[in-house]
């Protein structure tokens, strides 16, 4: 599994994806460090099936020891289905995940995790020097579901939102937004439920300052291509499945 570092100025985010070992017929997923000082807190950090890859990955960066908090945007698989072997091998850990997931969660976990429970207005994490937010994503696409906004990197980490299919070992950030359209597509017009919750969405992502929106599938957005990708979605009707599909 690849790992590249996005921000580097005091403390660092690392991506770690493009696995050329995945199972073919399991989503491929982007996995987010947070390095700071002696803590290490990992963003959406994937399914049972790619904990080992993740796992060497990460030590690729940090000590074991380091690692010492998890979030999940979200209760999918995908996102959090290898709680239970983090919680393993780090049992002092915290999971950071939405209050309302709280008792489906724990059946990946054997039951003991530390829970921070996100209520639904969100809140805030200070690591060593960097405080995150939890931003409310709600609907977009689990009913509880948290974004991660780093103020000072200037970074949204977005689940599920700007998620893009792609074959194996595509390119990291978006080059070409015109031709990335298509690979965002059907995801969000059939996964994503609800335009109300779009539209809340996006009219509170506009007032905030970022330079990177990186998704839990798919491309990283920077600069100008994060803008384009709120218009994209804004004028996208989703939830299509209510109508057939
Ligand atoms: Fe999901
Ligand atoms: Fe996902």
């Amino acid at each position: 599994m690849k790992t590249q570092k996005i921000y580097d100025n005091g403390y660092q985010w690392i991506v770690l994806g493009r696995d050329p070992d995945k199972p073919e017929k399991i989503i491929d997923t982007n996995q987010y460090i947070i390095k700071d000082g002696n803590r290490t807190m990992m963003l959406d950090p994937g399914g049972i099936e790619i904990f080992s890859s993740v796992l060497a990955a990460t030590l690729s960066e940090t000590s074991v020891n380091n690692i010492t908090d998890l979030f999940a945007s979200h209760q999918d698989p995908d996102i959090i289905s290898s709680l239970g072997l983090w919680n393993e091998i780090l049992p002092d850990l915290t999971l950071h995940a939405p209050a309302i997931w709280e008792g489906f969660l724990r059946h990946f976990s054997g039951g003991d995790v530390n829970y921070n429970a996100i209520q639904d207005k969100g809140g805030s994490i200070k690591l060593d020097s960097v405080e995150l937010q939890f931003i409310p994503a709600h609907y977009l696409h689990a009913s509880a579901n948290f974004h991660v906004y780093d103020p000072k990197a200037k970074i949204l980490m977005s689940g599920d939102v700007g998620a893009a299919l792609e074959g194996p070992g595509a390119p990291m950030f978006v080059d070409d937004f015109n031709s990335h359209k298509e690979k965002m597509h059907m995801f969000h017009k059939r996964w994503m439920p609800s335009n109300e919750a779009k539209m809340d969405w996006i009219r509170r992502v506009r007032d905030m300052d970022i330079d990177m929106m990186a998704p839990q599938h798919g491309r990283i957005f920077k600069g100008d291509d994060v803008k384009r990708f709120l218009d994209w979605f804004e004028a996208l009707d989703v939830g299509v499945a209510i109508h057939g599909g």
